[in-house]
């Protein structure tokens, strides 16, 4: 395991309430992941080399534990829904042609295209085997209705590269689909599983896609200020690939036309070069990134009201104090 950062401490600390579920999501994830062949076994290794930062496992556990629902079987829910995390990542680095994630080479860079395709699908599987297992289908259904929207938020990115007029809704329903649907179903299944409580299970989903909107947002803006060093992840991949996220929309809307035309020619130029230096040099990109880190900001206090409806309790300050964190970090 590769040293720890001082970010990932700190979000060790916001998520001490839950540490021992944590353990036990982490032990339930190893069982589920080990006793395969050789090569499978080298390839879960090598993902497990560097932690992620376990938001969406944390977050099933700590809504159980803000609406006093949790059960034996939420870390189980939680090891499926990390599991998911995963296989999105490793296929998103397929799509992306990403050569770092989580400070190690990328299995599409490690091993090849065809191999973290069929990695993707194997964690896939095992989560849709071990949610089966429990003893509602909630998380089963719950989990199989997200994965559907965070393929199809995949397809219409794909479908909208280049796409400098998408409008600002177009693009918070793609961030959204993506990456929010999976946060939403972590919350709500942690506030109702395994049956009932469908107005606090509505509350948290909603809690829950706010906080992963801003996430994306955030991410997105990170992609154009960050370091790889930082984020442990390739970045400016975004650009390379065609996606105009939030910072980029804002700065080519406000944009003159040959400024727009400088814009379109850094995305679309065969030779590659430092695109998204050349994207801060040329437009008000940066401008763009306050305006989109004001957004993120306006989803956290939207999402802070709605777990300030809980009654007080440790669980609920972690989750006041990860909406800080999902503003704040840099990692
Ligand atoms: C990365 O998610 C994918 C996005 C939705 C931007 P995380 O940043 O939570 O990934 P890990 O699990 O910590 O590596
Ligand atoms: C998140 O989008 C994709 C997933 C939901 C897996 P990104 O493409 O921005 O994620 P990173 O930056 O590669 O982690
Ligand atoms: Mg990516
Ligand atoms: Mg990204």
């Amino acid at each position: 395991m590769l040293p720890m950062s001082s970010q990932q401490s700190e979000l060790m600390r916001l998520l001490l309430p839950v540490a021992d579920g944590i353990k036990r999501t982490r032990e339930t994830i190893a069982a589920q992941l080990s006793g395969t062949s050789p090569a499978v076994r080298d390839m879960v290794e090598h993902i497990g080399r560097f932690q992620g930062k376990q938001l969406r496992a944390a977050l099933v556990l700590l809504c159980g534990d803000a609406t006093s629902n949790s059960t034996d079987e939420h870390s189980s829910i939680a090891a499926v829904v990390e599991m998911i995390h995963l296989a999105t990542l490793v296929h998103d680095d397929v799509l992306d042609g990403a050569e770092v994630r989580r400070r190690v080479a990328c299995v599409n860079q490690r091993w090849d295209n065809q191999t973290a395709v069929l990695l993707g699908d194997f964690l896939y599987a095992r989560a849709f085997a071990l949610s089966t297992d429990l003893s509602s289908r909630m998380c089963s259904r719950v989990l199989a209705e997200a994965t559907r929207r965070i393929c199809v938020g995949e397809i219409q990115q794909a479908a909208s590269r280049y796409d400098f007029e998408m409008t600002q809704e177009r693009y918070e329903w793609i961030a959204g689909a993506k990456t929010a649907t999976l946060y939403a179903a972590a919350c709500e299944l942690g506030a109702r599983y395994p049956s009932g409580h469908d107005e606090q299970g509505a509350r948290m989903r909603q809690f829950g896609w706010e906080l992963g909107l801003a996430f994306q947002i955030i991410d997105d803006c990170l992609d154009l200020t960050a370091t790889q060093q930082e984020v442990g992840k390739s970045v400016g991949t975004d650009v390379e690939d065609g996606k105009v996220t939030l910072p980029v929309l804002w700065a080519y809307a406000r944009a003159d036309e040959s400024t727009r035309a400088a814009i379109r020619d850094i995305y679309t130029r065969t030779e590659a070069g430092d695109r998204v230096g050349d994207l801060r040099r040329r437009c008000r990109v940066l401008e763009g990134v306050e305006y989109a880190r004001h957004r993120a900001d306006e989803l956290i206090h939207s999402a802070l009201d709605r777990v300030r409806e809980l009654p007080p309790s440790a669980a609920r300050a972690s989750l006041e104090n990860i909406a800080g964190f999902v503003l704040e970090r840099s990692w």
